[in-house]
């Protein structure tokens, strides 16, 4: 089985119109390649939602900062091609960095806001690159909608709110994270870790589930990611760049009791590898009308 593959934009514009003229729906897939089952879902639920699906496969220099994994980062396009065409995905759009970065290319999208703080932090010039690029994958393709994974749950707040701003009209779909069987979040990068690290690596996410449960059963936020902190080094995490609990749509911190929703985000390096996750904190209803009955008393 093959799937047809453009690297231009012109021949993305005319595939997309193609389908436009009958009057086909189309599902927009951004990725860096290397695709794992967590990617795979995202294209699934795009032929759920659409008649067509393009995924873009492109390693985004402007996302990687000087020191960061962008000359090591997984290329394997021949695999990530039969992987598409199994799964029926309908084109891979694959463009050179020439072609997404001309020479004289001088445009940046920066969001404030969601994008301070967290990831925003340690990488500096990631969510530019990432707001960059997505800005111009849509506006490339137009799609009627593009999905991304919750995993990237910073990443993804930055996507709704530039598509917001800029007035893009495309819908913006978020699918859960895919795990693997011991809760570690899929990831391109999960193939540095060394078979000890690996084994490590599942404790994040534990940690960060005990937080959840914790914080929606009253422990206040700040006590609960403190005690977290411990337990994600003990398990052999060399550094913490942050865990925290945030509002799950503004992405403000949160300390002491939480009513609203919110999610608890973390990114910690294990060796040379730096993983990060997020689980969701449900609203405390039980918590915040027992409050109001007491201030009302
Ligand atoms: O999540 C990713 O793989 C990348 O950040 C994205 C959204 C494809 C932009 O390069």
């Amino acid at each position: 089985m093959n799937i047809p593959v453009v690297r231009t934009i012109t021949a993305l514009r005319a595939k997309m119109a193609a389908w436009r003229r009958e009057s086909l729906t189309v599902a927009l897939v951004p990725t860096m390649g290397a695709l794992h089952a967590g990617h795979l879902v995202l294209v699934q639920e795009g032929l759920q939602r659409a008649d067509r699906v393009v995924v873009s496969v492109f390693v985004n220099p402007t996302q990687f900062g000087p020191q960061e994994d962008f000359a090591h980062y997984p290329r394997v396009e021949t695999l990530d091609r039969e992987q598409l065409a199994n799964i029926g995905a309908s084109l891979l759009f694959a463009p050179p960095v020439t072609e997404m970065y001309p020479a004289g290319f001088a445009t940046t999208i920066t969001v404030t806001g969601v994008s301070e703080g967290l990831c925003g932090t340690f990488r500096p010039a990631y969510f530019t690159g990432v707001a960059t690029v997505v800005t111009k994958l849509l506006l490339q393709s137009l799609p009627d909608m593009a999905l991304f994974g919750e995993k990237d749950y910073q990443q993804l707040q930055v996507i709704r709110r530039l598509v917001q701003d800029l007035d893009i009209p495309v819908s913006i779909i978020s699918v859960p994270t895919v795990r693997e069987f011991d809760g570690l979040a899929l990831s391109s990068r999960n193939a540095y870790l060394s078979p000890e690290e690996r084994r490590r690596a599942m404790t994040l996410y534990q940690v960060l589930r005990e937080v959840s449960i914790a914080v929606a059963a009253g422990v206040q936020a700040d006590m609960a990611t403190d005690r977290a902190r411990v337990r994600v080094l003990d398990a052999g995490f060399n550094h913490i760049d942050y865990l925290e609990v945030r509002d799950a749509d503004t992405l403000t911190p949160l300390k002491g009791h939480v009513r609203r929703p919110a999610r608890v985000l973390a990114a910690a390096w294990l060796g040379r590898t730096r993983l990060i996750d997020n689980v969701p904190i449900p609203p405390r209803s039980d918590v915040s009308s027992m409050d109001s009955k007491a201030n009302s008393a």
